[in-house]
């Protein structure tokens, strides 16, 4: 059969080219030969009868039908002409050679159409005819007839016609074969095809039939593409989401079915402390925390993070591990245990001295120690042991955070090739020169190129990570697509703006608006008409805290009606404490509160309430209701959550957020007051319009800010990295599968 089929392959182009042959191609050769040669013929007896002219018109002038007899005999010698004759003006055929046909005389109809030619076909071949008019003096003395013979005509026309039939027999015998050839190879021919598109080399048309067995592979290939396709496109787009817990998991379900779900951070986000009461529970003021916290109740996954509580040991089953949110436990925590030398070189030393400083342009200088840099390797790498005996999969997800854990994605992508990492960078990306001052600039980012994503707050982060790439790696960018590729591997740097979760936990059992500010005022020792600004922050020289507080003595001296009516309350959670360069701010913001408070403390009033120690989420939550104004005033900050919790906080719509030109939150809420913290009497100003701000106008920035919030919440951050991990994985799964298909068809065809 299969031979069969070939055979026909093979005649019917070649019957096709016969049939061409025999019915339309050799008239056609016989037309267009004539035509040539007459248009040859025409030339010619122009020519002659130009030559002719002048020796002619003499003899017919002398009357010498010898000599014109003679004369045209002699010129007929030639071997193509054939006859001449000459018809004076009263159409006689006066003179003639002897070849001249009998059956032509003046009269024939043509003859009256000067220069012009005829074919008369007759027995012994066709004639050629071609008439031209002789002169004298201007004077026309008759018609000369030049008759060619053009019987040459017809053996050339048949040599030509034997060599285009010959040519077209040998054209017909190559095209068959090659469409043999390539009907025996098209099944290979179109599986290459479809990878080339599919390894974007072409667009895809996946409307394809196939119907002969030998093409059933790509048939079947071309099925799972489209399931592929159908399924990317199942793959939401998350615009048109409305962004839950259950989303989450609806994400995690769908689109990373069965997929393992890992994060791992240094910071824990639940930490047991040995009190003499007892053991305490305290929820960290960490940015990261409270983003990440919600998504791993949605997920359900495993959290690695570092074991810093006193009384974290004393928690925890026979592996490390412990169920969490205490009181409704849906995710677990593995802690990972450090030496105090451990902690001092990577979380002190390394992470905190060194790469804290050099990302936040605040004026701090990094200090970079060879032995904190030890440090740094060795916890990383503890960690990522750590993922990996947790990893249940070869190919989980990976959620890693922040900058103690740069080495992590490279140490975790050598074990296991297979595992989608995304790295995400809390804190800002500074610029290649400003990075460029860390000794280990190269590891680090060779490092985080270990992540299948690398995500950062804003774009401009994202272009200052590329920049430093592109400064000093070698690997290639695409600045396109914003992906860069390092050592073989390809990573996507992409900007995911964190958020918090909406609706807040915190709000749920809050008290209302009214009781938040009695029951402030009454902590605070506050008179219940007292206008109140808030700051929450960890004591850190990033978040701006002494110029915040300038801003306030600026206010008050600049509209002294507000003292004894405005206090600011600053919550500061003590953070770091080991450095000194945090020792020595918290002295500084301590000492510049009590200074303030000297200058216009009167009848109990204090201008500034300090209160360094830590807060649990809820106590915040209280300190957003309760406020006028809330002041965010980072020098430099990743993005800033505390202005995001103040918008969530208020339900009612009112108060004021002023917040820094510097953080990443100002970029999404442009309804705040937005400032430059190093300038104190903008500050101070952008405060008294705070106060003095229209309920009304306070209603409209919040609910535009609220809006903003709800809509780009926390679920979404983490959603779209999952929806991009999904994609990515999908897109590996696929490619997988060809390499596969491709290895077993060159395996085939070796056997
Ligand atoms: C920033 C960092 C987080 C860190 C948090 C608190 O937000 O990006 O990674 O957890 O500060 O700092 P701490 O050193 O107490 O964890």
């Amino acid at each position: 059969m299969k031979h069969m089929r070939l055979a026909l392959r093979f005649i019917f182009p070649l019957a096709v080219a016969l049939g061409l042959i025999a019915y339309g191609l050799l008239p056609l050769v016989d037309a267009l030969t004539l035509k040539w040669f007459v248009r040859d013929l025409d030339i010619r007896s122009g020519f002659i009868a130009s030559t002719m002219q002048e020796p002619l018109s003499e003899l017919i002038h002398s009357h010498s039908t010898l000599g014109i007899n003679r004369f045209f005999e002699r010129a007929t010698q030639d071997e193509r002409l054939f006859a001449l004759g000459f018809c004076d003006n009263q159409n006689k055929l006066s003179y003639k050679s002897s070849t001249f046909p009998k059956q032509l005389t003046c009269n024939l109809p043509f003859y009256l159409d000067e220069s012009t030619s005829h074919v008369l076909r007759q027995q012994q071949g066709p004639l050629h005819f071609a008439i031209h008019p002789i002169m004298a003096e201007n004077v026309t003395l008759g018609r000369l007839v030049l008759v060619h013979d053009m019987s040459f005509v017809d053996r050339r026309s048949s040599d030509t016609k034997q060599y285009v039939f010959y040519l077209f027999i040998a054209l017909a015998t190559v095209i068959s074969l090659i469409t043999v050839v390539i009907a025996h190879f098209s099944q290979r021919g179109l599986v290459n095809g479809m990878r080339a598109l599919l390894h974007g080399e072409g667009l895809l048309k996946p409307l394809v039939r196939v119907s002969t067995p030998e093409l059933l592979p790509v048939a079947r290939e071309l099925r799972s593409l489209v399931r592929e396709l159908e399924q990317d496109r199942r793959i939401k787009d998350e615009g048109q989401m409305d962004w839950t817990p259950k989303t989450l998991k609806t994400i995690l379900n769908e689109d990373l079915v069965g997929d393992e779900v890992l994060i791992v951070s240094n910071r824990e986000p639940y930490i047991h402390v040995r009190k003499d009461s007892g053991i305490e529970i305290q929820v960290p003021a960490s940015g990261l925390v409270t983003a990440l916290e919600p998504i791993m109740r949605a997920c359900s996954g495993t959290w690695i993070a570092h074991g810093s509580g006193s009384a974290d040991r004393e928690v925890v089953d026979e592996r490390d591990h412990l169920r969490v949110p205490p009181n409704d436990p849906s995710y677990q925590i593995r802690r990972v245990w450090l030496t105090s030398k451990e902690e001092a070189g990577y979380y002190y030393g390394f992470s905190n001295e060194g790469l804290w400083p050099l990302c936040h342009i605040a004026h701090t200088r990094p200090t970079f120690r060879t032995s904190d840099w030890q440090q740094y390797v060795a916890v990383n790498k503890k960690f990522a042991e750590v993922v990996i005996e947790e990893s249940k999969t070869d190919d989980p997800v990976i959620l890693v955070q922040d900058y103690h854990l740069a080495l992590v994605p490279k140490m975790i992508r050598e074990k296991l090739p297979q595992a989608t990492v995304i790295t995400f960078w809390h804190i800002p990306w500074p610029n290649p020169e400003a990075f460029g001052i860390c000794p280990w600039r190269e590891e680090i980012l060779a490092g985080l190129l270990g992540s299948s994503i690398m995500g950062f707050h804003t774009k401009f982060h994202c272009n200052n990570f590329i920049d430093t790439v592109d400064r000093f790696l070698e690997a290639r960018l695409d600045r396109e697509s914003s992906t860069v590729s390092f050592g073989g591997k390809l990573t996507a740097v992409r900007n995911y703006p964190i958020s918090i979760e909406w609706p807040s936990r915190w709000l749920k059992n809050a008290k209302s608006i009214a009781e938040c500010r009695s029951y402030v005022s009454h902590l605070n020792h506050l008179s219940s008409d007292r206008f109140i600004g808030v700051g929450v922050d960890r004591l850190d020289y990033t978040k701006g805290i002494i110029e915040r507080f300038l801003a306030v003595e600026r206010l008050l001296e600049l509209y002294p009606q507000w003292v004894g009516r405005f206090t600011f309350i600053q919550i500061a959670a003590p953070s770091r404490s080991s450095i000194v360069e945090y020792q020595n701010f918290d002295l500084q913001v301590r000492a510049l509160a009590e200074k303030i408070n000297q200058r216009f403390r009167m009848d109990g009033y204090e201008a500034i309430c300090l209160k360094v120690e830590h807060h649990e989420p809820n106590q915040v939550f209280e300190y957003y209701r309760s406020a006028n104004v809330c002041m965010v005033t980072s020098l430099h900050d990743g993005m800033n959550l505390v202005a995001k919790e103040f918008a969530a906080a208020r339900e009612d719509e009112r108060g004021v957020l002023i917040l820094s030109q510097f953080t990443g939150a100002s970029r999404e809420l442009p309804e705040a007051l937005v400032v430059n913290p190093y300038n104190i009497d903008q500050c101070a100003v952008a405060l008294h319009i705070a106060l003095t701000m229209p309920e009304s106008e306070q209603r409209d920035r919040m609910r535009s800010m609220r809006g903003l919030i709800q809509e780009f919440n926390v679920y979404r951050w983490a959603g779209r990295m999952l929806i991009d991990a999904a994609r990515m994985r999908q897109r590996q799964r696929l490619m997988g599968r060809i390499q596969s298909t491709d290895s077993s068809s060159q395996e085939g065809r070796l056997h």
